[in-house]
Protein backbone atom coordinates (compact mmCIF):
# COMPACT_ATOMS: atom_id res chain seq x y z
CA UNK A 1 0.00 0.00 0.00
CA UNK A 2 1.30 3.70 -0.79
CA UNK A 3 2.35 5.60 1.71
CA UNK A 4 -1.22 7.31 1.76
CA UNK A 5 -3.43 5.60 4.27
CA UNK A 6 -6.08 3.08 3.75
CA UNK A 7 -8.89 5.59 3.57
CA UNK A 8 -7.30 8.24 1.58
CA UNK A 9 -6.47 6.10 -1.02
CA UNK A 10 -9.52 4.84 -1.40
CA UNK A 11 -10.78 8.37 -1.69
CA UNK A 12 -7.93 9.21 -4.55
CA UNK A 13 -8.92 5.97 -6.02
CA UNK A 14 -12.68 7.20 -5.87
CA UNK A 15 -11.77 10.17 -7.73
CA UNK A 16 -9.93 8.41 -10.17
CA UNK A 17 -12.40 6.09 -10.77
CA UNK A 18 -15.36 7.15 -10.32
CA UNK A 19 -18.38 8.46 -12.50
CA UNK A 20 -17.06 12.16 -13.55
CA UNK A 21 -19.56 14.68 -15.02
CA UNK A 22 -22.98 15.43 -15.32
CA UNK A 23 -24.82 16.92 -12.89
CA UNK A 24 -27.76 15.04 -13.10
CA UNK A 25 -28.03 11.32 -13.59
CA UNK A 26 -31.01 9.27 -14.19
CA UNK A 27 -30.81 6.17 -11.73
CA UNK A 28 -34.29 3.83 -12.06
CA UNK A 29 -34.85 0.40 -11.69
CA UNK A 30 -37.71 -0.78 -13.11
CA UNK A 31 -38.80 -4.21 -11.49
CA UNK A 32 -40.91 -6.46 -13.70
CA UNK A 33 -42.63 -9.88 -14.46
CA UNK A 34 -40.87 -11.58 -17.27
CA UNK A 35 -43.01 -11.41 -20.80
CA UNK A 36 -45.16 -14.64 -20.11
CA UNK A 37 -44.87 -15.21 -24.11
CA UNK A 38 -41.53 -15.08 -26.19
CA UNK A 39 -41.90 -11.30 -27.96
CA UNK A 40 -44.38 -10.26 -24.92
CA UNK A 41 -44.03 -7.47 -22.75
CA UNK A 42 -42.60 -7.32 -19.36
CA UNK A 43 -45.05 -6.40 -16.36
CA UNK A 44 -44.12 -3.56 -14.24
CA UNK A 45 -44.36 -4.05 -10.97
CA UNK A 46 -42.45 -1.11 -9.80
CA UNK A 47 -40.02 1.86 -10.46
CA UNK A 48 -37.31 2.79 -8.02
CA UNK A 49 -35.12 6.01 -7.77
CA UNK A 50 -35.68 8.87 -10.54
CA UNK A 51 -33.33 11.76 -11.38
CA UNK A 52 -30.20 12.21 -9.58
CA UNK A 53 -29.17 15.92 -9.29
CA UNK A 54 -25.84 15.41 -8.03
CA UNK A 55 -25.32 19.19 -6.55
CA UNK A 56 -28.84 18.42 -4.43
CA UNK A 57 -28.07 15.50 -3.56
CA UNK A 58 -31.85 13.91 -4.40
CA UNK A 59 -34.07 12.73 -6.97
CA UNK A 60 -35.29 15.87 -8.89
CA UNK A 61 -37.59 14.44 -11.30
CA UNK A 62 -38.66 11.20 -12.84
CA UNK A 63 -35.57 9.28 -15.01
CA UNK A 64 -36.85 8.74 -18.78
CA UNK A 65 -34.80 5.94 -18.61
CA UNK A 66 -34.61 3.32 -16.65
CA UNK A 67 -32.61 -0.56 -16.00
CA UNK A 68 -34.76 -3.50 -16.42
CA UNK A 69 -35.10 -6.01 -13.56
CA UNK A 70 -37.07 -8.84 -14.37
CA UNK A 71 -38.03 -11.72 -12.10
CA UNK A 72 -39.85 -15.02 -13.40
CA UNK A 73 -42.88 -16.69 -12.52
CA UNK A 74 -41.48 -18.96 -9.34
CA UNK A 75 -39.97 -15.25 -8.01
CA UNK A 76 -43.35 -13.76 -8.47
CA UNK A 77 -44.94 -14.07 -4.50
CA UNK A 78 -41.94 -12.88 -2.78
CA UNK A 79 -41.39 -10.36 -5.49
CA UNK A 80 -45.14 -8.45 -4.93
CA UNK A 81 -44.60 -8.90 -1.41
CA UNK A 82 -41.27 -7.07 -1.87
CA UNK A 83 -43.04 -4.41 -3.65
CA UNK A 84 -45.80 -3.91 -0.95
CA UNK A 85 -42.98 -3.73 1.54
CA UNK A 86 -41.09 -0.87 -0.11
CA UNK A 87 -44.57 0.73 -0.77
CA UNK A 88 -45.00 0.91 2.96
CA UNK A 89 -41.21 1.86 3.52
CA UNK A 90 -41.68 4.37 0.93
CA UNK A 91 -44.36 5.74 2.74
CA UNK A 92 -42.35 6.03 6.11
CA UNK A 93 -44.69 2.99 6.93
CA UNK A 94 -43.57 -0.45 7.89
CA UNK A 95 -45.34 -3.34 6.92
CA UNK A 96 -47.10 -5.52 9.77
CA UNK A 97 -48.29 -9.01 10.61
CA UNK A 98 -50.01 -11.01 12.72
CA UNK A 99 -47.82 -12.67 15.62
CA UNK A 100 -49.08 -15.26 18.21
CA UNK A 101 -47.62 -14.33 21.44
CA UNK A 102 -47.70 -15.94 25.00
CA UNK A 103 -49.59 -19.15 25.94
CA UNK A 104 -52.85 -17.69 25.61
CA UNK A 105 -52.17 -16.98 21.76
CA UNK A 106 -52.98 -13.76 22.07
CA UNK A 107 -52.31 -12.10 17.98
CA UNK A 108 -50.33 -9.23 18.04
CA UNK A 109 -49.96 -6.59 15.08
CA UNK A 110 -45.90 -6.81 14.69
CA UNK A 111 -43.51 -5.05 12.05
CA UNK A 112 -42.12 -7.66 9.60
CA UNK A 113 -38.09 -7.72 10.70
CA UNK A 114 -37.07 -10.86 7.96
CA UNK A 115 -38.35 -12.14 4.73
CA UNK A 116 -36.87 -15.78 4.08
CA UNK A 117 -36.99 -17.65 0.40
CA UNK A 118 -35.79 -20.94 0.52
CA UNK A 119 -36.67 -23.76 -1.59
CA UNK A 120 -34.36 -26.51 -4.06
CA UNK A 121 -31.49 -25.32 -5.45
CA UNK A 122 -31.47 -22.90 -8.74
CA UNK A 123 -34.87 -21.60 -7.97
CA UNK A 124 -33.65 -17.87 -8.25
CA UNK A 125 -33.33 -16.60 -4.93
CA UNK A 126 -29.59 -15.54 -4.38
CA UNK A 127 -31.15 -13.86 -8.18
CA UNK A 128 -33.92 -12.13 -6.37
CA UNK A 129 -32.36 -10.98 -2.89
CA UNK A 130 -29.25 -9.17 -4.80
CA UNK A 131 -32.20 -7.21 -7.52
CA UNK A 132 -34.50 -6.67 -3.96
CA UNK A 133 -31.04 -5.12 -2.47
CA UNK A 134 -30.50 -2.86 -5.71
CA UNK A 135 -33.61 -1.55 -5.47
CA UNK A 136 -33.47 -0.85 -2.06
CA UNK A 137 -30.11 1.09 -2.67
CA UNK A 138 -31.76 2.99 -5.24
CA UNK A 139 -35.27 3.55 -3.72
CA UNK A 140 -33.50 5.01 -0.25
CA UNK A 141 -30.71 7.47 -0.92
CA UNK A 142 -27.65 6.98 1.79
CA UNK A 143 -28.68 3.87 2.46
CA UNK A 144 -26.07 1.21 4.05
CA UNK A 145 -27.26 -2.37 2.37
CA UNK A 146 -25.19 -5.19 3.35
CA UNK A 147 -25.16 -8.97 1.25
CA UNK A 148 -24.11 -11.07 3.81
CA UNK A 149 -22.34 -14.35 2.92
CA UNK A 150 -20.46 -17.41 5.11
CA UNK A 151 -16.82 -15.78 4.17
CA UNK A 152 -15.22 -13.53 1.88
CA UNK A 153 -14.70 -16.15 -1.36
CA UNK A 154 -18.34 -16.35 -1.60
CA UNK A 155 -19.26 -13.11 -1.51
CA UNK A 156 -17.88 -13.46 -5.28
CA UNK A 157 -21.16 -14.76 -6.29
CA UNK A 158 -23.51 -11.70 -5.22
CA UNK A 159 -20.45 -9.55 -6.50
CA UNK A 160 -21.02 -11.12 -10.02
CA UNK A 161 -24.99 -10.67 -9.81
CA UNK A 162 -24.02 -6.92 -9.27
CA UNK A 163 -21.84 -6.11 -11.79
CA UNK A 164 -23.86 -7.72 -14.45
CA UNK A 165 -27.26 -6.39 -12.67
CA UNK A 166 -26.57 -2.55 -12.84
CA UNK A 167 -25.18 -0.06 -15.18
CA UNK A 168 -21.39 0.77 -14.51
CA UNK A 169 -21.92 4.69 -14.36
CA UNK A 170 -24.18 4.41 -11.47
CA UNK A 171 -21.46 3.27 -8.95
CA UNK A 172 -17.99 3.02 -7.78
CA UNK A 173 -16.71 -0.54 -7.14
CA UNK A 174 -12.55 -0.88 -6.49
CA UNK A 175 -13.12 -4.43 -5.81
CA UNK A 176 -10.47 -6.09 -3.11
CA UNK A 177 -10.09 -5.10 -0.28
CA UNK A 178 -13.01 -2.34 -0.45
CA UNK A 179 -15.85 -5.28 -0.50
CA UNK A 180 -18.71 -2.17 -1.44
CA UNK A 181 -20.61 -0.47 -4.62
CA UNK A 182 -20.84 3.15 -3.72
CA UNK A 183 -23.76 4.27 -5.57
CA UNK A 184 -24.35 7.65 -7.03
CA UNK A 185 -27.21 9.05 -4.89
CA UNK A 186 -24.96 7.95 -1.71
CA UNK A 187 -26.06 4.42 -1.05
CA UNK A 188 -23.44 1.81 -0.13
CA UNK A 189 -24.16 -1.70 -0.63
CA UNK A 190 -21.53 -3.87 1.12
CA UNK A 191 -20.50 -7.53 0.79
CA UNK A 192 -19.34 -8.87 3.90
CA UNK A 193 -18.31 -12.08 5.28
CA UNK A 194 -20.00 -13.41 8.50
CA UNK A 195 -17.29 -15.68 9.25
CA UNK A 196 -16.57 -13.67 12.33
CA UNK A 197 -19.99 -13.38 13.62
CA UNK A 198 -18.80 -10.55 15.90
CA UNK A 199 -17.56 -8.32 12.95
CA UNK A 200 -20.95 -7.98 11.86
CA UNK A 201 -21.71 -5.92 14.86
CA UNK A 202 -19.87 -2.88 13.06
CA UNK A 203 -22.11 -0.08 11.83
CA UNK A 204 -25.42 1.17 10.68
CA UNK A 205 -27.72 -1.38 8.55
CA UNK A 206 -31.21 -0.49 6.71
CA UNK A 207 -31.48 -3.64 4.26
CA UNK A 208 -29.50 -7.14 4.83
CA UNK A 209 -29.41 -10.13 2.67
CA UNK A 210 -28.32 -13.79 4.13
CA UNK A 211 -27.40 -15.25 0.95
CA UNK A 212 -26.96 -19.27 1.69
CA UNK A 213 -28.31 -18.52 5.37
CA UNK A 214 -27.78 -22.14 5.73
CA UNK A 215 -24.14 -22.01 6.21
CA UNK A 216 -24.27 -19.17 8.63
CA UNK A 217 -23.94 -19.43 12.38
CA UNK A 218 -27.18 -17.86 13.93
CA UNK A 219 -25.38 -15.47 15.88
CA UNK A 220 -24.39 -13.32 12.22
CA UNK A 221 -27.92 -13.50 12.21
CA UNK A 222 -28.59 -12.14 15.25
CA UNK A 223 -25.93 -9.31 15.13
CA UNK A 224 -27.35 -7.91 11.70
CA UNK A 225 -30.94 -8.07 13.24
CA UNK A 226 -29.48 -5.93 15.83
CA UNK A 227 -27.88 -3.63 13.24
CA UNK A 228 -31.06 -3.04 11.42
CA UNK A 229 -33.65 -2.65 14.29
CA UNK A 230 -32.71 1.40 14.18
CA UNK A 231 -34.67 1.99 11.21
CA UNK A 232 -37.13 -0.91 10.81
CA UNK A 233 -34.89 -2.36 7.94
CA UNK A 234 -35.60 -5.75 6.74
CA UNK A 235 -33.30 -8.78 6.79
CA UNK A 236 -34.00 -11.44 3.59
CA UNK A 237 -32.54 -14.53 4.03
CA UNK A 238 -32.02 -17.49 0.85
CA UNK A 239 -31.85 -20.45 1.88
CA UNK A 240 -31.65 -23.95 1.00
CA UNK A 241 -32.43 -26.52 3.85
CA UNK A 242 -30.00 -26.77 6.43
CA UNK A 243 -28.35 -30.02 6.52
CA UNK A 244 -25.65 -29.67 9.01
CA UNK A 245 -26.01 -28.03 12.68
CA UNK A 246 -25.10 -24.74 11.35
CA UNK A 247 -27.82 -23.84 9.83
CA UNK A 248 -30.93 -25.55 12.31
CA UNK A 249 -31.59 -21.98 13.26
CA UNK A 250 -33.05 -21.69 9.76
CA UNK A 251 -35.18 -24.34 9.86
CA UNK A 252 -36.82 -22.94 13.42
CA UNK A 253 -36.78 -19.74 11.95
CA UNK A 254 -39.17 -20.92 9.12
CA UNK A 255 -40.92 -23.40 11.27
CA UNK A 256 -41.71 -20.31 13.84
CA UNK A 257 -42.30 -18.10 10.72
CA UNK A 258 -45.37 -20.63 9.57
CA UNK A 259 -46.48 -21.18 12.51
CA UNK A 260 -47.21 -17.03 12.98
CA UNK A 261 -44.64 -16.84 16.18
CA UNK A 262 -42.53 -14.51 14.17
CA UNK A 263 -42.80 -11.22 12.58
CA UNK A 264 -41.81 -12.77 9.62
CA UNK A 265 -42.93 -13.66 6.34
CA UNK A 266 -41.58 -17.30 4.70
CA UNK A 267 -42.08 -18.20 0.48
CA UNK A 268 -41.12 -21.18 -0.84
CA UNK A 269 -39.30 -20.74 -4.42
CA UNK A 270 -39.82 -23.61 -6.45
CA UNK A 271 -36.70 -24.15 -9.08
CA UNK A 272 -39.33 -26.22 -11.57
CA UNK A 273 -40.68 -22.41 -12.48
CA UNK A 274 -37.31 -21.51 -13.16
CA UNK A 275 -36.95 -20.93 -17.11
CA UNK A 276 -33.89 -19.78 -16.99
CA UNK A 277 -32.12 -23.63 -15.77
CA UNK A 278 -32.12 -26.72 -17.36
CA UNK A 279 -33.98 -28.77 -14.51
CA UNK A 280 -34.04 -31.73 -16.03
CA UNK A 281 -30.34 -31.52 -15.19
CA UNK A 282 -31.33 -31.16 -11.33
CA UNK A 283 -33.97 -33.99 -11.46
CA UNK A 284 -31.27 -36.39 -12.78
CA UNK A 285 -29.83 -36.15 -9.68
CA UNK A 286 -31.98 -38.48 -8.52
CA UNK A 287 -30.29 -41.35 -9.83
CA UNK A 288 -26.71 -40.05 -8.06
CA UNK A 289 -27.46 -39.05 -4.44
CA UNK A 290 -29.75 -40.38 -2.02
CA UNK A 291 -33.00 -40.14 -1.47
CA UNK A 292 -32.59 -37.49 1.59
CA UNK A 293 -29.91 -35.70 -0.26
CA UNK A 294 -32.25 -35.59 -3.10
CA UNK A 295 -35.21 -33.95 -1.60
CA UNK A 296 -33.47 -31.15 0.62
CA UNK A 297 -31.13 -29.95 -3.04
CA UNK A 298 -33.70 -30.48 -5.73
CA UNK A 299 -37.04 -30.78 -4.20
CA UNK A 300 -36.07 -28.01 -1.13
CA UNK A 301 -37.59 -29.92 1.56
CA UNK A 302 -36.88 -29.28 5.45
CA UNK A 303 -35.40 -32.52 6.76
CA UNK A 304 -35.47 -33.54 10.05
CA UNK A 305 -31.95 -33.82 11.23
CA UNK A 306 -30.39 -37.54 11.07
CA UNK A 307 -29.40 -38.41 14.52
CA UNK A 308 -33.18 -37.68 15.47
CA UNK A 309 -35.76 -40.52 16.69
CA UNK A 310 -38.83 -39.28 14.46
CA UNK A 311 -36.78 -39.59 11.21
CA UNK A 312 -39.81 -39.64 9.32
CA UNK A 313 -41.83 -36.55 10.73
CA UNK A 314 -41.57 -33.55 7.97
CA UNK A 315 -42.24 -30.38 8.83
CA UNK A 316 -43.28 -29.39 5.51
CA UNK A 317 -45.60 -32.54 5.05
CA UNK A 318 -46.73 -33.46 8.50
CA UNK A 319 -47.77 -30.20 9.66
CA UNK A 320 -50.67 -28.78 8.13
CA UNK A 321 -53.88 -27.16 9.58
CA UNK A 322 -56.66 -29.54 9.90
CA UNK A 323 -58.27 -30.41 5.98
CA UNK A 324 -60.85 -28.96 4.45
CA UNK A 325 -61.58 -31.82 2.27
CA UNK A 326 -62.22 -34.45 4.55
CA UNK A 327 -65.07 -35.59 7.03
CA UNK A 328 -64.35 -35.50 10.61
CA UNK A 329 -64.69 -39.11 12.21
CA UNK A 330 -63.63 -38.45 15.75
CA UNK A 331 -66.77 -39.39 17.04
CA UNK A 332 -66.88 -42.78 15.27
CA UNK A 333 -63.02 -43.35 15.37
CA UNK A 334 -62.70 -43.13 19.02
CA UNK A 335 -65.99 -45.38 19.72
CA UNK A 336 -64.99 -47.91 17.89
CA UNK A 337 -62.28 -48.11 20.50
CA UNK A 338 -63.21 -46.91 23.71
CA UNK A 339 -67.60 -47.50 23.38
CA UNK A 340 -68.33 -44.32 23.23
CA UNK A 341 -67.50 -41.34 21.17
CA UNK A 342 -65.88 -38.36 22.00
CA UNK A 343 -65.36 -34.66 20.81
CA UNK A 344 -61.37 -35.43 20.87
CA UNK A 345 -58.74 -37.12 22.76
CA UNK A 346 -55.63 -35.79 25.01
CA UNK A 347 -52.74 -37.34 25.22
CA UNK A 348 -50.58 -36.70 28.35
CA UNK A 349 -47.39 -36.67 29.90
CA UNK A 350 -47.20 -35.64 33.65
CA UNK A 351 -43.66 -33.85 34.47
CA UNK A 352 -43.01 -30.94 36.93
CA UNK A 353 -40.05 -30.27 35.12
CA UNK A 354 -39.61 -28.90 32.46
CA UNK A 355 -43.25 -29.82 31.70
CA UNK A 356 -46.62 -30.61 31.90
CA UNK A 357 -47.60 -31.85 28.18
CA UNK A 358 -51.03 -32.36 26.87
CA UNK A 359 -51.39 -32.14 23.34
CA UNK A 360 -55.06 -32.55 21.63
CA UNK A 361 -55.91 -34.50 18.79
CA UNK A 362 -58.88 -35.39 16.40
CA UNK A 363 -59.33 -37.80 13.25
CA UNK A 364 -59.95 -37.21 9.82
CA UNK A 365 -61.23 -39.37 6.70
CA UNK A 366 -61.19 -38.90 3.19
CA UNK A 367 -62.51 -42.17 2.51
CA UNK A 368 -66.55 -42.75 1.96
CA UNK A 369 -68.41 -44.32 4.83
CA UNK A 370 -68.79 -47.81 3.46
CA UNK A 371 -64.96 -47.59 2.93
CA UNK A 372 -64.35 -46.16 6.22
CA UNK A 373 -66.03 -49.37 8.42
CA UNK A 374 -63.54 -51.62 7.29
CA UNK A 375 -60.31 -49.35 6.81
CA UNK A 376 -60.78 -46.51 9.11
CA UNK A 377 -58.56 -47.16 11.75
CA UNK A 378 -55.31 -47.79 8.51
CA UNK A 379 -56.39 -44.85 6.51
CA UNK A 380 -57.61 -42.20 9.30
CA UNK A 381 -55.58 -38.74 9.29
CA UNK A 382 -55.27 -38.15 12.85
CA UNK A 383 -54.47 -34.71 13.89
CA UNK A 384 -53.10 -32.91 16.58
CA UNK A 385 -54.58 -29.43 16.69
CA UNK A 386 -53.40 -27.88 19.66
CA UNK A 387 -50.85 -28.53 22.59
CA UNK A 388 -51.04 -27.73 26.32
CA UNK A 389 -47.45 -26.92 27.64
CA UNK A 390 -47.51 -25.61 31.52
CA UNK A 391 -44.01 -25.16 32.89
CA UNK A 392 -43.59 -26.05 36.37
CA UNK A 393 -47.10 -26.59 37.13
CA UNK A 394 -49.11 -29.20 38.70
CA UNK A 395 -51.94 -31.50 37.04
CA UNK A 396 -54.33 -29.03 37.70
CA UNK A 397 -52.77 -26.48 35.59
CA UNK A 398 -52.82 -28.77 32.86
CA UNK A 399 -56.85 -29.23 33.02
CA UNK A 400 -56.91 -25.30 33.60
CA UNK A 401 -55.01 -25.08 30.18
CA UNK A 402 -56.95 -27.85 28.16
CA UNK A 403 -60.38 -26.53 29.47
CA UNK A 404 -59.45 -22.94 28.50
CA UNK A 405 -58.74 -24.64 25.12
CA UNK A 406 -62.43 -25.39 25.21
CA UNK A 407 -61.97 -29.33 25.94
CA UNK A 408 -64.73 -30.78 28.41
CA UNK A 409 -63.54 -33.67 30.58
CA UNK A 410 -67.04 -35.42 29.77
CA UNK A 411 -66.21 -35.30 26.15
CA UNK A 412 -62.63 -35.75 26.13
CA UNK A 413 -60.40 -39.52 26.05
CA UNK A 414 -57.19 -38.96 27.79
CA UNK A 415 -54.99 -41.24 26.87
CA UNK A 416 -51.66 -40.60 29.49
CA UNK A 417 -48.34 -41.79 30.72
CA UNK A 418 -49.79 -45.29 32.66
CA UNK A 419 -48.02 -44.53 35.83
CA UNK A 420 -50.43 -41.92 36.24
CA UNK A 421 -53.07 -44.20 37.96
CA UNK A 422 -50.21 -44.63 40.74
CA UNK A 423 -48.14 -41.75 41.08
CA UNK A 424 -48.55 -38.12 40.28
CA UNK A 425 -46.22 -35.52 38.69
CA UNK A 426 -44.09 -34.71 41.80
CA UNK A 427 -43.82 -38.64 42.28
CA UNK A 428 -45.82 -39.01 44.81
CA UNK A 429 -46.62 -43.02 45.31
CA UNK A 430 -50.24 -43.40 46.67
CA UNK A 431 -51.83 -39.86 44.94
CA UNK A 432 -52.51 -40.48 41.08
CA UNK A 433 -52.28 -37.80 38.19
CA UNK A 434 -55.29 -39.99 36.95
CA UNK A 435 -57.29 -38.93 40.36
CA UNK A 436 -56.55 -35.54 40.37
CA UNK A 437 -58.23 -35.77 36.27
CA UNK A 438 -61.19 -37.51 37.84
CA UNK A 439 -61.59 -35.57 40.67
CA UNK A 440 -61.80 -32.68 38.14
CA UNK A 441 -64.66 -34.16 36.16
CA UNK A 442 -62.01 -35.74 33.37
CA UNK A 443 -63.00 -39.54 34.06
CA UNK A 444 -62.08 -41.22 30.51
CA UNK A 445 -58.89 -42.38 31.12
CA UNK A 446 -57.15 -44.68 28.99
CA UNK A 447 -53.25 -46.39 29.58
CA UNK A 448 -51.69 -46.64 25.97
CA UNK A 449 -51.89 -50.22 26.54
CA UNK A 450 -55.02 -51.68 27.46
CA UNK A 451 -53.80 -55.37 28.39
CA UNK A 452 -50.41 -53.64 30.48
CA UNK A 453 -50.65 -51.27 33.45
CA UNK A 454 -46.93 -50.30 32.18
CA UNK A 455 -46.26 -48.09 29.35
CA UNK A 456 -44.78 -49.49 25.97
CA UNK A 457 -41.75 -49.55 25.27
CA UNK A 458 -40.18 -46.73 23.84
CA UNK A 459 -38.07 -47.96 21.15
CA UNK A 460 -41.39 -49.74 19.82
CA UNK A 461 -43.88 -46.92 20.34
CA UNK A 462 -41.84 -44.42 18.50
CA UNK A 463 -41.73 -47.65 15.54
CA UNK A 464 -45.87 -46.68 15.87
CA UNK A 465 -45.38 -43.33 15.51
CA UNK A 466 -42.59 -42.82 12.44
CA UNK A 467 -44.77 -45.85 10.80
CA UNK A 468 -48.18 -43.34 11.43
CA UNK A 469 -46.11 -40.24 10.57
CA UNK A 470 -45.18 -41.85 6.77
CA UNK A 471 -45.61 -45.62 5.67
CA UNK A 472 -42.99 -47.34 3.88
CA UNK A 473 -45.37 -46.71 0.58
CA UNK A 474 -45.13 -42.66 1.33
CA UNK A 475 -48.56 -42.68 3.14
CA UNK A 476 -49.22 -39.89 5.63
CA UNK A 477 -51.33 -40.46 8.56
CA UNK A 478 -50.32 -38.22 11.41
CA UNK A 479 -50.23 -34.38 11.57
CA UNK A 480 -49.93 -31.47 13.50
CA UNK A 481 -51.05 -27.77 13.24
CA UNK A 482 -48.75 -25.53 12.19
CA UNK A 483 -49.68 -23.73 15.63
CA UNK A 484 -47.95 -26.09 17.96
CA UNK A 485 -45.08 -24.61 17.95
CA UNK A 486 -43.45 -26.55 21.14
CA UNK A 487 -44.49 -29.81 19.78
CA UNK A 488 -43.51 -29.35 16.33
CA UNK A 489 -40.65 -28.77 17.18
CA UNK A 490 -40.15 -31.53 20.00
CA UNK A 491 -41.25 -34.10 17.00
CA UNK A 492 -38.86 -32.48 14.87
CA UNK A 493 -35.39 -32.49 17.34
CA UNK A 494 -35.86 -35.46 19.64
CA UNK A 495 -32.96 -36.87 19.86
CA UNK A 496 -31.37 -40.50 20.05
CA UNK A 497 -28.42 -41.17 22.56
CA UNK A 498 -26.86 -44.40 21.63
CA UNK A 499 -29.35 -45.65 19.16
CA UNK A 500 -32.25 -45.32 21.59
CA UNK A 501 -34.20 -42.01 22.16
CA UNK A 502 -32.85 -40.01 24.70
CA UNK A 503 -34.91 -40.15 27.91
CA UNK A 504 -34.00 -37.26 29.27
CA UNK A 505 -34.23 -34.72 26.31
CA UNK A 506 -36.21 -31.59 27.22
CA UNK A 507 -38.51 -32.78 23.88
CA UNK A 508 -39.18 -36.33 25.51
CA UNK A 509 -42.04 -35.00 27.36
CA UNK A 510 -44.30 -33.97 24.44
CA UNK A 511 -43.08 -36.68 22.55
CA UNK A 512 -44.21 -39.11 24.70
CA UNK A 513 -47.45 -37.15 24.97
CA UNK A 514 -48.42 -37.89 21.38
CA UNK A 515 -47.35 -41.71 21.08
CA UNK A 516 -49.08 -42.86 23.74
CA UNK A 517 -52.55 -42.49 21.80
CA UNK A 518 -50.80 -43.77 18.63
CA UNK A 519 -49.48 -46.89 20.48
CA UNK A 520 -53.33 -47.34 21.93
CA UNK A 521 -54.73 -47.00 18.48
CA UNK A 522 -51.92 -49.05 16.81
CA UNK A 523 -50.00 -51.19 18.71
CA UNK A 524 -47.54 -53.08 17.39
CA UNK A 525 -47.44 -57.29 17.83
CA UNK A 526 -44.20 -57.66 19.85
CA UNK A 527 -43.77 -61.15 19.38
CA UNK A 528 -43.51 -63.29 22.88
CA UNK A 529 -40.65 -64.56 23.74
CA UNK A 530 -37.05 -63.29 23.98
CA UNK A 531 -36.18 -60.57 21.37
CA UNK A 532 -33.39 -58.34 20.37
CA UNK A 533 -33.43 -54.60 20.94
CA UNK A 534 -30.59 -53.36 18.86
CA UNK A 535 -28.78 -50.74 20.84
CA UNK A 536 -29.57 -52.02 24.41
CA UNK A 537 -27.12 -54.88 23.46
CA UNK A 538 -28.75 -57.47 25.40
CA UNK A 539 -31.84 -59.66 25.18
CA UNK A 540 -34.69 -59.32 27.42
CA UNK A 541 -38.27 -60.70 28.18
CA UNK A 542 -40.95 -57.92 26.45
CA UNK A 543 -41.40 -57.12 30.27
CA UNK A 544 -38.11 -56.33 30.96
CA UNK A 545 -38.92 -53.03 29.00
CA UNK A 546 -42.38 -52.01 30.00
CA UNK A 547 -41.59 -49.19 32.17
CA UNK A 548 -38.22 -48.00 30.44
N1 LIG B 1 -35.28 -13.59 -12.83
C1 LIG B 1 -34.23 -14.19 -13.41
N2 LIG B 1 -33.81 -13.76 -14.60
C2 LIG B 1 -32.74 -14.36 -15.18
N3 LIG B 1 -32.07 -15.39 -14.67
C3 LIG B 1 -32.46 -15.86 -13.48
C4 LIG B 1 -33.56 -15.28 -12.78
N4 LIG B 1 -33.71 -15.95 -11.63
C5 LIG B 1 -32.75 -16.89 -11.59
N5 LIG B 1 -32.00 -16.84 -12.70
C6 LIG B 1 -30.87 -17.72 -13.02
O1 LIG B 1 -31.14 -19.02 -12.54
C7 LIG B 1 -29.98 -19.56 -11.95
C8 LIG B 1 -30.26 -19.90 -10.50
O2 LIG B 1 -30.54 -18.72 -9.79
P1 LIG B 1 -29.98 -18.43 -8.34
O3 LIG B 1 -28.52 -18.68 -8.27
O4 LIG B 1 -30.50 -17.12 -7.92
O5 LIG B 1 -30.76 -19.60 -7.58
P2 LIG B 1 -30.68 -20.01 -6.06
O6 LIG B 1 -32.07 -20.34 -5.68
O7 LIG B 1 -29.95 -19.00 -5.28
O8 LIG B 1 -29.85 -21.34 -6.18
P3 LIG B 1 -28.91 -22.04 -5.09
O9 LIG B 1 -29.86 -22.80 -4.21
O10 LIG B 1 -28.08 -22.96 -5.92
O11 LIG B 1 -28.15 -20.98 -4.37
C9 LIG B 1 -28.88 -18.57 -12.10
O12 LIG B 1 -28.12 -18.88 -13.23
C10 LIG B 1 -29.61 -17.26 -12.30
O13 LIG B 1 -28.87 -16.36 -13.07
MG1 LIG C 1 -28.23 -19.06 -4.18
Amino acid sequence: MSRLGGRSLYAQKRREHGPQGERFSPIRIDLCREPRTAGGEPELLESYGGLWDRRRKDYVDEADEACRFTLHEGQMDVARWFVEWTRAYARGERLEVDVVTGNDNRVERRVVRSMTMAGGRRGGKTNAAVKFAACFAVMRPRSRVWLVSEDFPKTEELELDLLGLLPSTWYVHLGAPWYKFTLVNGSIIWLRSAHDPEKLKRGRCDFAVFNEAQNIAKRAYVNVRGALSDKGGLCVLAANPPDQPIGQWVDEHVEETVAKRRAAVYFFIDPRKNPHIDYGGLEDLRSEVDDRTYAIEVLGEFRPRTDVVFHAWSPRFNVRPVPTDAEEVTDEFLRKHFGRPFGAFVGADFQLTPHQAGVVGRIWSKDAVEDRRLRMFEKAGIYYVDEAVVEQGDENDLIDALEGKGLRGDDTAVIADASGEWQDAERTRGRGSFDIFRRRGWKWIYPPDPSSKRNPHVTERVKVANARMKTADGERHLFSAPENLHLNRALRLWENKNGIPFRRSEHAHLCDAATYPLWRFYPRKVPRGRIEYRGLGTSRRREDFADL
